[in-house]
């Protein structure tokens, strides 16, 4: 899915237009040009900024907490929490110590002491989605970001990328400054007592440092482990201030949210939680890729239609719905809409809206196998459960694997999964790593079975025995000539 803006004047209002004609079905991704994102003032052509501009000279924080809230806006970074749920928790808001005048009488330093931090760190596998808001338009998450930071009384934001997203880092800087120089950014925003500054912070790199409070020591120099909670970091977060931690598709919302209000957004999806979905696939489809699309596609639409379905002939085996720490469905679960309370109702969670398809002539051994190394490098080793427990799900599936295994192996994984679950670690990578390796177990016993019964994998057997037939085949018909 790429947008291109053609270079002469003519054939640019052309894509301008067309794009302005999807801004209200797709409107993260209408104005998305990866090639060459729109600038500061082909933003404000198309209409940029001005849900900042509402924002900031219609309505107070409590106002568009109001309107958030009413959008019914779930956080896209994994777990679905309702955004407005999650702002009305800083104190600020609570205590009602925000003025409700407009923001040109406010004085300034009512708006001290809170941080928003924008979490760009997308390192979960099978996960590209907020990549391609960040280098596709730029100043859509920077006019976000002045929304949810005036909100919550924030005048200093973060925005924290995974370190490998070079282009991403360059075009973000690029359109902070630009916003800085046009006054969407530092003292007097718009004429306005709204201060506001933007900080760049890329990532050492760890997957670890995609967790909120992991994050929030990272920003601050600090190992990035995770923090026991409570306090959550809206009452105690950066600095020990009151934060809110957002994902970059949940920010990006705001502006149209602002624009074109919450009935319009709740209509974006009637049938469903409300607002689009930016849904992705990989894995064994044709086409991988990543698309805006009304919350509450089936799965069975975004593999067929949207996917291209399956590739090289395969058959559908399982698929992890939105990320690698999701449980797997099945075929029997292609027509579940992808929103949040249906793939739970399903037993896995919708999570990222990122598909991981695996057909059957691949092993699911191998690959959970593949997935629970990866947690287990990125395990920040601080509880006992995921340091120890992950590694060790490694050594067994390895066994297993390697068709060395034996059937009380499987016991011990499942012990493993129920020593690594909810409530036993301080964060949520562990459980994430239990989602795959259960489900896995329970739809693909038989690979497993499998594994351990033959001594070897089945599907490589089957391709060597392929292999030996149609050697076999050869050698028999140059006998016959
Ligand atoms: C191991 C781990 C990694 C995470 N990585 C990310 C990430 O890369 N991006 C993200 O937005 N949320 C990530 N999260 C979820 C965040 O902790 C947090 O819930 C989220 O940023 C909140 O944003 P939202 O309310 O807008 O969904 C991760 C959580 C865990 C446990
Ligand atoms: S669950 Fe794992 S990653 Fe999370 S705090 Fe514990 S050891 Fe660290």
């Amino acid at each position: 899915m790429t947008n291109t803006t053609p270079n002469d004047s003519s054939s640019s209002e052309n894509w301008l237009e067309q794009a302005l004609a999807q801004a209200l079905t797709k409107p993260l991704t209408h104005l998305i040009n990866l090639e060459n994102p729109l600038d500061f003032n082909g933003y404000i052509k198309a209409g940029g900024y001005m849900g900042a501009t509402k924002a900031l000279k219609e309505f107070s924080p409590k106002g568009v907490l109001e309107l958030v809230s009413d959008s019914g806006l779930k956080g896209r970074g994994g777990a679905g929490f309702p955004t407005g749920m999650k702002w009305s928790c800083v104190p600020a808001l609570q205590e009602k110590k925000i003025s409700t005048d407009s923001p040109f009488n406010q004085n300034a330093n009512e708006h001290e002491n809170s941080y928003l931090i924008c979490n760009g760190d997308e390192m979960e596998p099978g996960t590209f989605k907020d990549r391609y808001l960040l280098e596709g338009v730029p100043h859509q998450l920077i006019e976000a970001m002045i929304i949810a930071s005036y909100t919550i009384s924030a005048n200093k934001a973060y925005i924290f990328l995974r370190g490998e997203y070079f282009l991403a880092a360059e075009r973000l800087q690029h359109a902070i400054d630009e916003a800085y120089e046009n006054k969407w950014l530092g003292e007097n925003i718009q004429g306005t007592n709204y201060q506001l500054d933007l900080y760049l912070h890329t990532s050492a790199g760890r997957y670890i440092c995609g967790e909120e409070t992991a994050l929030i020591n990272a920003l601050e120099g600090k190992r990035a482990t995770p923090r026991a909670k409570p306090p959550f970091p809206q009452v105690s977060g950066l600095f020990g201030k009151p934060t809110v931690v957002n994902n970059v598709e949940t920010l990006c919302n705001l502006p149209h949210i602002l624009k074109h209000g919450s009935a319009w957004f709740k209509d974006l999806s009637p049938d469903s939680d409300p607002g689009t979905k930016m849904y992705a696939a990989c894995g064994q489809v044709k086409n991988p890729g990543v698309w805006e699309l009304p919350m509450g596609v089936t799965i069975r639409e975004l593999l067929y239609d949207y996917a291209g379905g399956m590739k090289d002939g395969a058959n559908l085996k399982g698929l992890l719905p939105g990320g690698a720490s999701t449980d797997f469905l099945t075929e029997k679960h292609l027509d579940t809409p992808m929103d949040f309370d249906s793939i739970g109702k399903a037993g896995s969670r919708l999570g990222t809206g990122g598909l991981i398809v695996l057909g059957d002539k691949h092993c699911p051994v191998a690959m959970v196998l593949n997935l629970l190394q990866f947690f287990a490098q990125e395990s920040c080793g601080w509880c006992t459960p995921c340091r120890d427990g992950t590694p060790w799900a490694v050594e067994i599936l390895t066994r297993i694997e390697q068709g060395q295994g034996s059937h009380e192996d499987l016991t011990q994984l499942n012990e493993l999964c129920d020593f690594m679950w909810l409530g036993k670690t301080h964060c949520a990578l562990a459980p994430g790593a239990v989602e795959p390796l259960k489900s896995a177990m329970r739809y693909f016993k038989y690979d497993f079975e499998q594994h351990i019964e033959q001594g070897c994998c089945p599907i490589e057997a089957n391709k060597q025995n392929h292999q030996e037939q149609l050697v076999s085949n050869k050698k028999e018909a140059n006998h016959g000539e």
